[in-house]
């Protein structure tokens, strides 16, 4: 396994559309096992693909809480087969946006259908953090951040701040 380093906004990158999976071969696997390792080492809750340079429609997610059992899921080409009309508003970060952070409201509940680690075809209902990570995750396969979903002075704001970061780091 290796870490694999992770793209920060802004970034073109980041705003590609992923392609879908075609076979979960012993290659995508290992895509996936880093990525897992990857978000482990960040800390974070949601990895996907395009965050680490892999344009592929698939994502890692792990909502357990600290000191509980760890709950891996990897997702290949999820899509929503069900929204609930009723949203909740989620403090949203994101690995990409290191130390940014702002309300963003989505459906409370969602049902997908995707493969899993060996390719099976599955089906999941998800509500509360789970429900927005799988929700913020699938966004980055459609080159959507959740900044995307601010008004457009606060978008411009956090990217203008990571901006800043980004070239203060860069000038070292
Ligand atoms: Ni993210």
């Amino acid at each position: 396994m290796a870490l694999l380093p992770i793209i920060t906004a802004p970034d073109p990158r980041l705003e590609a559309v992923s392609t879908p999976v075609e076979a979960v071969t012993d290659e995508v696997r290992q895509q996936l096992d880093d990525m897992l390792e990857t978000m482990y080492a960040a800390p974070g809750i949601g990895l996907a693909a395009i965050q680490v340079g892999i344009q592929k429609r698939m994502l890692v997610i792990d909502v357990s809480r600290e000191g509980e059992d760890k709950q891996p899921l990897y997702i290949i080409n999820p899509e929503f087969t069900w929204l609930s009309d009723d949203d909740k508003v989620y403090e949203e970060g994101c690995l990409s946006l290191p130390e940014q952070y702002a309300e963003v409201a989505r459906p409370a509940e969602v049902k997908i259908e995707y493969l899993d680690y060996h390719g099976e075809k599955k089906e999941m209902q998800a509500d509360g953090l789970l429900a927005v990570c799988l929700q913020h995750e699938m966004d980055h396969l459609d080159g959507i951040l959740f900044v995307d979903h601010l008004s457009a002075l606060k978008r411009n704001m956090i990217l203008r701040k990571l901006l800043k970061q980004k070239r203060l780091a860069e000038a070292g």
